[in-house]
């Protein structure tokens, strides 16, 4: 017998609930390291949403709006950025993209999956940069306020595993040129994030072969929304 959460009736309400714009859709985000597998996870974690019927946007960080896509370039060239306009270029692209990409989505329903998002400043321009944590943070109230993700999966392997990944792609970025160390320092600070927000953020050993990788990434994603996915699934 059906439960009154799962009765056709209930089923119906509740579906009629979620695609109701007035009701916030999920922002779900992927961070890690250089090569960790984010983009390749993104599509089959995107499809996966898509196939229960929900409207999903897929992003990235540094970018997502033309501004942001503008200023990644300008990011990932070999030119000399020192550590501070690193970070406010950042969080420049950021505010753009939460302003126009990832708020309005939200608002009107819409899910938002993005590749990176503020995690990545506390782990690259704190952790892997050494700048201190308070302008981080005082950037993040400004240009995001409240909107933290709902689920942040953090995929983690060792920094050598990841470059070793990347390598075959040519010549390497700014930031995967920027020595072991920086990208060790990446790494603690990822972590570090995980032990302060242990319910939002989500660590996966990335360092195991994909179809275990993803695999581990759709359980904590059907885990994590049940209710939103099992109503209308
Ligand atoms: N679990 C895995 N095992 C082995 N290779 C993998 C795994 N996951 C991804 N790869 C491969 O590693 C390379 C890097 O993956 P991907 O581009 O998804 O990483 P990324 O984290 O997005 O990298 P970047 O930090 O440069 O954005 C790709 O060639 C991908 O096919
Ligand atoms: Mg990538």
């Amino acid at each position: 017998m059906n439960s009154p959460a799962h009765s056709p009736i209930t089923n119906g309400l509740l579906c009629a609930i979620r695609s109701n714009p007035m009701n916030k859709g999920r922002f779900i985000t992927l961070e890690g390291g250089e090569g960790v597998g984010k983009t390749s996870a993104l599509t089959v974690l995107a499809q996966t949403i898509r196939d229960r019927g929900i409207d999903l946007v897929v992003t990235r960080e540094p970018g997502g709006t033309p501004l942001g896509e503008r200023l990644r370039e300008l990011l990932l060239g070999s030119w000399n950025v020192c550590p501070e306009a690193e970070l406010m270029m950042i969080f420049a692209a950021r505010v753009q993209h939460v302003q126009e990409v990832i708020g309005p989505a939200l608002d009107a329903g819409r899910w938002v999956l993005s590749d990176r998002f503020v995690d990545a400043s506390y782990a690259y321009q704190g952790g892997g940069r050494l700048l201190p944590k308070e302008p981080i943070r005082m950037l993040e109230e400004l240009a995001i306020r409240d909107m933290q993700p709902d689920l942040t999966l953090l995929l983690d392997a060792p920094v050598e595993v990841g470059l070793q990944r990347v390598n075959h792609r040519g010549p390497l970025d700014r930031f995967e040129s920027a020595g072991l160390g920086f990208l060790e320092r990446v790494r603690a600070a990822y972590l570090q994030r995980a032990r302060e927000f242990p319910d939002r953020i989500c660590v996966v050993d990335a360092g195991r072969p994909p179809e275990i990788v993803l695999g581990d990434l759709v359980t904590t994603l059907n885990d994590r929304f049940a209710n939103d996915f099992g109503y209308c699934g």
